[in-house]
């Protein structure tokens, strides 16, 4: 039972809930792949930085290649976020063999098609769960549970931090920057959350979704995005007297080959399931032209339920090393898509 060993880009939020997973859920993980998960070493960016988890530190490093170049290692898990050197980083262990599990929704919605032609290149996985709806497993719902359907609507919360600063202004008339300020506390909101309030990371949620989904060559560009920072208590109360909810939402539409695609903040009325997510919670609506409506709930971002996604990648991975199937899930054909204008 030689152990699988994985390099951990990454030790924050999302990195911490990892380790404790692995740690904490061995005996489980082994009995599904047959082998340790054992996680070698740790890219952090300051090794001297007091963490919320005890790690042995001979396992934490500051040099990237410490990792993308060792040969024992399987598979990178990057959970330390970013675009430019992240790709280099991705994109070199890709090349080296390494299999990749990662969170990032800037990196795949912007670079996934690259990235994803590099893996088939190379025989290698490249698995994403965690990087839209943190703890629902809604990638591989589209790609694997609706295989047999056309997807024409794709529907919902997709970004925790702004879904928990909408309810806490509407539950409790809390202000803005002070549920802003708390949601950065608790590890939901991105390094620069003007991406979260601007609806930039929904967008690109969206377009990993809707890529995923209708099967189409969707670009982030293709998005009209329109952030919540601008919504007040004042229209929140005023939505609230007529019976709607203010969610930021993110809808993606198909009629035939034909696609439009928003992020904008949304009056739901108040009956709609949509409606009572509340919190760091998100949910997905899908609607198959054979299935029908469906919805999908949970946690959004936080440590352990996107970790969880993490590790489940990594159980797929290893799953897939021990069947000798990486790289080999099947190449999906995309639509040239075209955009819906205004004028149809
Ligand atoms: P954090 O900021 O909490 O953690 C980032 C980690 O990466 C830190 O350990 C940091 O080191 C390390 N790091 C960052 N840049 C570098 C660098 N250049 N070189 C070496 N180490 C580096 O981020 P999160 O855990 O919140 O998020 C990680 C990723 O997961 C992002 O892509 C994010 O979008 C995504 N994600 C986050 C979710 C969440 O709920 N937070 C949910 C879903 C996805 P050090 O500790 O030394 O500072
Ligand atoms: N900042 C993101 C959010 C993290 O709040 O949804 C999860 O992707």
């Amino acid at each position: 039972m030689k152990p699988v060993k994985v390099g951990l880009l990454g030790l924050g939020t999302v990195g911490t809930g990892v380790v404790r997973i692995v740690e904490g859920h061995q005996e489980d993980l082994q009995s599904q792949v047959g082998s340790p998960i054992v996680i070698e070493k740790i890219l952090v960016q300051n090794k001297a930085k007091s963490r919320s988890i005890s790690i042995d530190s001979s396992k934490l490093t500051e040099d990237p290649w410490e990792i993308i170049s060792n040969p024992d290692i399987d598979v990178i898990v990057e959970v330390m976020g970013g675009i430019g050197s992240t790709k280099e980083y991705i994109m070199e262990a890709l090349s080296r063999g390494k299999h990749v599990v990662t969170a990032n929704k800037d990196l795949m919605a912007l670079h996934g098609p690259e990235i994803l032609a590099k893996a088939q290149e190379h025989g290698c996985d490249v698995y994403y769960e965690a990087s839209v709806a943190g703890g629902i497993p809604i990638i591989r719902t589209l790609v694997e549970g609706f295989s047999s359907d056309r997807i024409t609507k794709i529907m919902g919360i997709v970004n925790g931090t702004t879904n928990y600063i909408l309810s806490k202004m509407s539950m409790e008339g809390a202000s803005y920057g002070d549920v802003l300020k708390e949601a950065q506390d608790l590890g939901y909101a991105e390094a620069d959350p003007t991406s979260d309030v601007e609806g930039l990371d929904a967008a690109r949620k969206m377009t990993i979704l809707s890529t995923l989904g209708f099967r189409a060559k969707v670009a982030l560009e293709d998005v009209s995005v329109q952030g919540m920072s601008n919504v007040t208590r004042e229209d929140i109360l005023y939505a609230k007297r007529l019976g709607y909810t203010v969610k930021l939402l993110g809808i993606a539409e198909r009629q035939d080959d034909q696609f439009s695609i928003s992020v904008q903040p949304t009056m739901v009325k108040n009956s709609h399931p949509i409606a009572s997510v509340n919190g760091v919670y998100n949910a997905v609506y899908v609607y198959g032209e054979a299935v029908g409506e469906t919805m999908f709930y949970g946690p959004g971002a936080g440590e352990l339920p996107t970790a969880t996604s993490i590790v489940s990648d990594l159980v797929a991975v290893v799953k897939n090393l021990k069947l000798g199937v990486n790289g080999k899930q099947g190449l999906l054909t995309y639509k040239e898509k075209k955009l819906k204008t205004d004028e149809q």
